[in-house]
């Protein structure tokens, strides 16, 4: 069982796995830009298809930079590094927009093809949640192709509901209350 150590939000969170691999969580910064783009490079046209929508699609240099300084009152970004021995590289990332609405958020994940059923997105996901209410939000939404069954098992293990987002069955919208009020169904 990886053993894991927890620090402020503001701060790294560590665990180790049982390969040796040092995970740390963390929020992404500006030298973070080159390992995102690996990381960005390493996906398949499946992964690109669930995350973004689109298979072919590739988020620019630009759009790292942007992401990698981004202001944190309109969105967070974080990321898992596994270290081992000398080497370091990203395995998964997550985001959240802050100001979805007044007191909403809404978060994507993203874990590497080789890195998955480990747990990284569970662990992404409820860092996300703990900010959210940190920052005072009433509810995170997630919204996912209907057919991503990973993205759904993920979300309705971290307690999220489905809801009808009048957009039919291709796209599922998922939300948590964070301050225990009962959704719209
Ligand atoms: C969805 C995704 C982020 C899950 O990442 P992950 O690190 O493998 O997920 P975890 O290991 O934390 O799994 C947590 C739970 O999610 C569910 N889950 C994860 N992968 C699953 C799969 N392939 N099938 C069904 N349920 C799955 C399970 O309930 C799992 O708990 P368990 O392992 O105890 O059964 C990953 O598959 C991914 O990056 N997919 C491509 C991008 C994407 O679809 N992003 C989501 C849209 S924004």
């Amino acid at each position: 069982m990886p053993s894991s150590r927890h620090t402020p939000l503001a701060e790294a969170l560590m665990r180790l796995d049982a390969d040796g691999h040092t995970l740390v969580l963390r929020r992404i910064m500006p030298a973070d830009v080159e390992p995102m783009l690996a990381f960005q490079r390493g996906l398949s046209f499946g992964d690109r298809y669930f995350r973004y929508g689109t298979p072919a699609y590739q988020p620019s240099q630009e759009d790292i930079q942007r992401q990698c300084s981004a202001d944190p009152e309109e969105s967070r970004h974080f990321i898992v590094v596994a270290h081992r021995q000398d080497r370091a590289r990203i395995v998964a990332a997550a985001d959240c927009c802050m100001r979805l609405e007044a007191d909403a958020c809404e978060f994507a994940i993203l874990v590497d093809a080789a890195w998955r059923r480990r747990g990284l997105a569970r662990w992404l996901l409820g860092h996300l949640v703990d900010c959210a209410r940190e920052q005072g939000l009433r509810r995170m939404v997630g919204k996912t192709l209907g057919s991503n069954l990973a993205m759904l098992g993920l979300a309705r293990g971290a307690g999220f509901t489905l809801l009808d987002g009048g957009e039919g069955p291709a796209i599922a919208t998922l939300s948590l209350s964070l301050d225990g009020t009962e959704l719209p169904v």
